[in-house]
């Protein structure tokens, strides 16, 4: 099967990886030429860990490279049967790529979303066919994660909704449906876990080491919610934030917050910028002092 990704940051990579492991061929693009070259570098620093831990043989490596192609035009993208969009959370640029991409695609290909928060259905009415419109939202980091989730949109066909479960089962991925609602069922429920560390952290309760502290070793996380803000991305997940209380009219219950706010205009994005809440050393570790 021909899979295309658009957009090679964390997601697009990680889907990436996921496709071509499950040896579908992967055409993946970006405008960013330096992003391009990062998402091949960083593949080959992944595979070669596991290829050194013992956990990825050499043959299985340079097949799951093999798989992926970088590529720079969108046009290289034609033959794809199934396209899943990373790239930035803008509703409006995402818009844009699907119904550009729509003229080049073949009428049989599925047109999917790995959007965390936009509607699915607002993205499938930039398409002139919006039946073949769907989200596939994956879980960072991709390769890692279990779940998926399958949004269809209020157009989406019941074939491609059925043909989307199937891929992605077959990806050795879990499949849970959800309705296209803001932050479908886990963002939904991570928005309060976030909004509520936050609103400690700012009315002085705690600082947020020891609430990091306090939710692994009291509550059983594996990471704590500022540990995972960093890691995820203090844009990334801001802008999640405000569009699920903007999606909700304003409710209270999700309202973000100035601290994450004020990290994001400092470009303090976390461990892909080296600083966040924490400071990061060149391996992506949390400096202690
Ligand atoms: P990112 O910032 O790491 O990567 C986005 C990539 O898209 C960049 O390489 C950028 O050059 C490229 N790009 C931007 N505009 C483009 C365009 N018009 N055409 C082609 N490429 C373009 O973002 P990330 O974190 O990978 O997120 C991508 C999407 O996945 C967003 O919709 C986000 O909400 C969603 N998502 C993010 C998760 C996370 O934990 N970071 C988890 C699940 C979903």
């Amino acid at each position: 099967m021909n899979v295309a990704i658009i957009g090679c940051g964390t997601m697009g990579s990680g889907i990436a990886q996921v496709a071509s492991t499950a040896d579908c061929s992967v055409k993946i693009y970006d405008t960013n030429p330096i992003a391009l070259n990062k998402s091949k570098a960083d593949l080959e620093r992944i595979l070669s860990r596991l290829n050194e831990k013992g956990k990825l043989d050499n043959a299985e490596k340079e097949r799951i490279q093999k798989n992926i192609e970088y590529v720079g035009d969108l046009k290289a993208l034609s033959e794809a049967d199934l396209v899943i969009e990373a790239i930035v959370e803008n509703l409006d640029i995402k818009k844009t790529v699907f119904s550009e991409l729509e003229t080049m695609v073949s009428n049989n290909c599925i047109m999917a979303s790995n959007t965390s928060s936009l509607s699915i259905t607002s993205i499938a009415s930039a398409l002139n066919n919006p039946e073949r419109c769907v989200g596939i939202h994956f879980f960072n980091p991709a390769p890692l994660m279990q779940l998926v989730e399958v949004v269809p949109a209020l157009q989406t066909s019941k074939n491609i909704l059925d043909e989307t479960v199937k891929i992605i089962s077959g990806w050795n991925k879990t499949v849970a449906v959800a309705k296209d609602t803001p932050g479908f069922i886990v963002n939904r429920v991570a928005r309060p876990f976030y909004g509520e560390s936050l609103r400690i952290y700012e009315e002085g309760i705690a600082d947020f080491e020891t609430i990091d502290w306090s939710l692994k070793n009291l509550g059983g996380f594996r990471m704590g919610p500022f540990e995972l803000m960093d890691f995820i991305g203090n844009d990334v997940n801001y802008t999640v934030t405000e569009t699920v209380f903007k999606a909700f009219y304003f409710d209270s219950r999700y309202k973000p917050a100035f601290t994450q706010k004020r990290l994001v205009e400092a470009g303090y994005l976390g461990r892909k910028s080296g600083k966040g809440y924490y400071g990061y050393d060149e391996k992506g570790n949390i400096e202690t002092n």
